[in-house]
């Protein structure tokens, strides 16, 4: 495996980089802010590759792990064409939302006035009416039974409104960015944990419903002062990765994405309050159905264990990329064997399997939109399931170079981890979180 080179991005040299990969830079910039979606990259990241490449009017961007949409809301305010694809139906809305500004900002700001005025002071014969049963355990667990009956108040207020759909959406996305900051639970990322130990002060939903949604006005008021309409597209598809994508052949100019890392991040079970709260959900089996299934394997919980011989790796991987095919099977191997002596608890032999086969059809898939030469940058965390180091920027690097991909480069943004070193449960072993460009 050699065909790592020194990486080359000029611009990066003088910036501070380790909070490039986190969402951390998003929580304080207006639009991104709207929802707080600790697996999103920071907006700066795209800024500069923006600037680094030269992109204007006639160019196209894609990320096919769009998440909440960092990549789409930059392109649309550098006027740059972006393509975002994410599988996450809730998290899809959100990128949806975050990268609607076309409002009438007078009426906007009239629609937003009448609404606070209308939820501002509920009657208590009004909150009562609020049938709660419809709401899981979790929500219960999240909230005292008044501030569940007017965050649901608030809910079919919005719906019940004369809004545009868009003004609807907006609101709708405050009021589910109000849960976590109004809940009483540990509901910080990545564990919702609604246990006493956790537990922090509620706040009352309606004054942070109306924070909230002030703030997301105030955002808007920004945005229509700098920015004006261009006729750039800014397309947000519900879409599986690994799927063909609607898009021309050697159509791209860049390609900037963050995939799920190999750090088994359930997406699925991490956004289970606001897909309780919206009514998305129900049931637990719903959230399996109707999101995990639609997502590439990063986690235990997605994989589903037949005990059969059937190798886990896939003959496409073996065929391409052999070097990294025999490494990784040595790896899954140790995987499978840790498993056993633990009590079959996790099979990290096959999430690990899972993830390349998938992310094999990702870079194919990338490769065919991408133009001649064009840059796929990608930022990344390595893992080491059960303390066996996966490699995931070197493997994924040599896979797409013999997809075709003429090289990759490899940038180190952080290390990770840190934080767990203390805890003996916990494997021992460096992880960082890089930036790989690759070049078609
Ligand atoms: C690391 S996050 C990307 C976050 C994004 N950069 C942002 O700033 O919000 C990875 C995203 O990939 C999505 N995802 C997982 N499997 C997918 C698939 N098969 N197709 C498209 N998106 C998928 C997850 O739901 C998650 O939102």
């Amino acid at each position: 495996m050699q065909t790592q080179v020194p990486f080359t991005i000029s611009a990066i040299k003088s910036l501070d980089i380790t909070r490039l990969g986190t969402f951390q830079e998003c929580l304080r910039a207006p639009v991104h802010r709207w929802f707080k979606y600790p697996a999103g990259f920071s907006y700066r990241l795209v800024e500069m590759l923006i600037n680094e490449f030269r992109l204007r009017q006639s160019h196209w961007i894609l990320d096919p792990f769009v998440g909440s949409g960092t990549v789409s809301v930059v392109a649309k305010q550098k006027d740059v064409n972006s393509i975002g694809m994410e599988a996450h139906p809730f998290v899809h809305w959100v990128a949806r939302v975050k990268c609607f500004w076309e409002f009438d900002i007078k009426r906007l700001h009239c629609k937003l006035g009448e609404l606070l005025t209308y939820v501002s002071c509920p009657s208590s014969a009004e909150l009562q009416q609020q049938d709660l049963t419809e709401f899981p355990e979790l929500l219960h667990k999240c909230f005292s039974e008044q501030n569940l009956q007017k965050l649901k108040f608030i809910r079919e207020s919005i719906k019940s409104f004369d809004l545009l759909p868009e003004e609807r959406d907006l609101f709708l996305l405050a009021l589910v960015d109000t849960l976590r900051t109004a809940t009483k639970a540990g509901a910080g990322w990545p564990y919702i944990a609604p246990s006493k130990y956790h537990e922090k002060q509620e706040r009352d939903a309606i004054v942070v419903f109306s924070e909230t949604a002030n703030m997301f006005y105030h955002d808007l008021v920004g945005i229509h002062n700098k920015w004006r309409p261009v006729q750039v597209t800014c397309d947000l598809l519900l879409h599986d990765a690994r799927q063909p994508y609607p898009l021309n052949e050697a159509s791209v100019d860049l390609v900037i994405t963050s995939p799920p890392y190999l750090n088994n991040y359930d997406y699925a079970d991490r956004t289970r309050l606001e897909l309780y709260f919206l009514g998305w959900a129900k049931t637990w089996q719903d959230i399996i159905r109707q999101i995990r299934e639609k997502l590439i394997t990063s986690s235990t919980t997605q994989v589903r264990r037949f005990e059969s011989n059937e190798e886990p790796l896939s003959n496409e991987l073996r065929e391409l990329a052999t070097s990294v095919y025999k490494e990784l099977k040595t790896k899954i191997t140790q995987l499978s064997y840790i498993r056993h002596s633990k009590n079959g608890r996790k099979s990290y032999d096959l999430m690990v399997a899972g993830y390349f086969n998938d992310m094999l059809q990702v870079l194919k898939q990338v490769y065919r939109v991408l133009k001649p030469k064009a840059p796929f940058v990608l930022v990344l965390g390595d893992s080491a399931p059960y303390g066996v180091h996966i490699p995931t920027d070197i493997y994924l690097g040599e896979i797409a170079v013999s997809l075709g991909f003429q090289r990759y480069t490899i940038q180190t943004l952080r290390k990770r981890g840190e934080k767990w070193r203390s805890n003996s449960q916990r494997h021992q072993v460096p992880l960082k979180e890089v930036l790989i460009v690759l070049n078609k």
